[in-house]
């Protein structure tokens, strides 16, 4: 069976979008179904383009026992919108830049991932590049919610094969 093909996109592909990657892997991992999937993530920006994750965001992962350590950034190309499924948009500026960027026929694919956690409340994971370590674990909180909507999403899909131009 064909995989799942997701990719998670922020901006700087160093804070949001690794810990998702990170964060969904895991929660796929835990159920067993790890192997139904090809996950990777991906920033809109090229300014840390071969980084390892922000520091802050490699600890508060640690802190959820999530290694994410070995994850490095790199840039969304247009290659991306045949490769995956789905490109998931951390944030409302992230999701619009990915939609401009979409070949017209791709653009389905791109969504906001907190479409699949509606019961937090909010679309946009907020960016803590710029705060303290507490906008990342409170990244962490939206992420896991989203991560395991997702996950049951794509789980049901494969249980209701697609309508064809549905
Ligand atoms: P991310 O956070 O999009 O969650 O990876 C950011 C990382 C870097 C920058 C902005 C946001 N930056 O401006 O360098």
């Amino acid at each position: 069976m064909a995989k799942h093909r997701l990719l998670f996109v922020c901006l700087g592909n160093i804070c949001r979008s690794p810990m998702a990657e990170g964060v969904f892997r895991r929660v796929a991992e835990e159920e067993g179904v790890l192997e139904l999937f090809e996950i990777d993530s991906a920033g809109l920006g090229d300014w840390h383009v071969g980084q390892a994750p922000d520091t802050r965001a490699q600890a508060a992962a640690r802190h959820r026992g999530m290694d994410i350590s070995g994850q490095s950034a790199r840039q969304v190309t247009v290659a991306d919108y045949a490769r995956f499924d789905l490109l998931l948009a951390m944030d409302g500026s992230n999701y619009e830049e990915l939609i401009q960027l979409a070949p017209r026929p791709a653009r389905h694919k791109v969504r906001r991932f907190l479409d699949f956690a509606p019961q937090v409340g909010t679309k946009d994971v907020p960016d803590p590049f710029f705060g303290g370590s507490e906008g990342f674990d409170h990244a962490l909180d939206l992420i896991e919610q989203a991560a395991r909507g997702l996950l049951a999403d794509r789980l049901s899909a494969e249980a209701t094969p697609a309508k064809e131009g549905a």
